[in-house]
């Protein structure tokens, strides 16, 4: 147990049991994914509860469903003592945690991961909110939950590629906190990947930062490597082209590029850019971004919510297994890694 309330858990059904005693009202929130999936492992130890299930989905994370969720929350009569169990990815995470921090000004939620992403990331740390307006988690609050009960075992009816996205943010904690780490991941493919280990560190690390900094003021931004590119490629391939990217598939994008721009700064060193960016694509691929794409993706990285005015913030690498907060990136630097990016396949770096 630690402030943050984490617990790593082999059996999700009796652990959640347990916190869940106190409560009268227990509602599950989960997606037809998780309800299929998920929900079966836990179901028979819960005590009686509402289900209430929304379609699963980055597009679906809207106010729309909120209202779908307060509307079942309403009809059940549930009062301020009520509990919510948040049961799924970090698309449930977010929308669940806002619901319940704002459903009568608040009532307690639980959170309980089911993918890497989440349980690497999402889930940890009190960011809570929707996306609005197209505006990915335009609005929303800091809040934790009252507890988040990590079972790795959910991970066994992933799909492969949502397994893949969550690794980039796993790769991340070993580049910006740990690099005995990063050296572990690297010497292993993709499909011989430890992922308990990989839960057990990746929560270690998110909390530490999360805890010395909780509001994003400082050593927090240290999460958002990879972040200021990938999040504007991800939100271009989204809203401009018929084949977006899942976040984590665009961090690993992101986090080459910065990478790339750490070493111009000469930061880390050429071997360093060649190991991160050989083992990246080995494990991602290469996306072709399209000449096209640059305008938009630099006009992206300006509605960061980490910027300042108009300067682009970002977080590069200082050295491998540790990162470099409050870097300020020109639209020429950004263009330089996008091009760096894009000839990967044809240079041997
Ligand atoms: N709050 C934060 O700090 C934070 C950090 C990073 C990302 N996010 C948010 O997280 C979201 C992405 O999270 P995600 O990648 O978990 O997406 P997700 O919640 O959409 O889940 C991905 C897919 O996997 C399915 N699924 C979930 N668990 C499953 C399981 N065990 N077996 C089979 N299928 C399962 C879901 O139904 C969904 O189709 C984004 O909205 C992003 O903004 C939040
Ligand atoms: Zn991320």
């Amino acid at each position: 147990v630690n402030s943050l309330n984490i617990i790593l858990s082999n059996e999700p059904g009796a652990d959640l049991a347990r916190l869940l005693n106190a409560y009268t009202q227990v509602a599950v929130l989960v997606d037809e994914n998780t309800r299929l999936h998920c929900y079966p492992l836990v179901k028979d130890l819960l005590p009686p509860h509402l289900c209430v299930e929304i379609s699963s989905g980055e597009i679906h994370k809207t106010l729309a469903t909120c209202g779908q969720i307060w509307d079942a929350l309403t009809e059940a009569g549930f009062d301020r003592k009520g509990v919510l169990v948040n049961l799924g990815g970090g698309v449930i995470g977010d929308m669940g945690g806002f619901c319940a921090a704002t459903y009568k000004r608040g009532i307690n939620f639980i959170t309980v991961p089911t993918t890497l992403l989440s349980m690497a990331d999402a889930g940890i740390g009190g960011k809570l909110g929707i996306d609005y307006q197209g505006l990915k988690n335009h609005i929303g609050l800091f809040q934790h939950p009252s507890a988040i009960v990590v079972h790795e075992g959910f991970l066994a009816t992933l799909p492969e590629r949502e397994l893949r996205s969550g690794f980039a943010e796993v790769i991340k904690h070993g580049l910006i906190a740990d690099d005995y780490y990063w050296n572990l991941i690297r010497e292993q493919e993709f499909a011989k990947q430890q992922w308990a280990k990989h839960v057990k560190h990746s929560v270690r690390v998110k909390q530490a930062i999360v805890t010395a900094d909780p509001q994003e003021h400082g050593e927090r931004k240290l999460l958002n490597f990879g972040h200021t590119i990938g999040h504007a490629v991800e939100s271009y391939r989204l809203i401009h082209t018929p084949s977006p990217l899942l976040h984590g598939e665009a961090i690993a994008i992101g986090m080459i590029c910065e990478s790339y721009i750490s070493y111009t700064r000469k930061y880390i060193s050429k071997t360093d850019l060649k190991q991160i960016t050989g083992y990246l694509l080995k494990v991602f691929g290469k996306e072709s971004l399209g000449a096209d794409a640059q305008p938009a993706i630099i006009q992206g990285m300006y509605q960061d919510k980490k910027n300042q005015g108009n300067k682009i913030n970002a977080t590069l690498l200082e050295k491998v297994g540790r990162g470099k907060i409050d870097e300020y990136i020109s639209e020429s630097e950004a263009r330089e890694a996008l091009d760096f990016y894009e000839a990967l396949d044809i240079i041997s770096f």
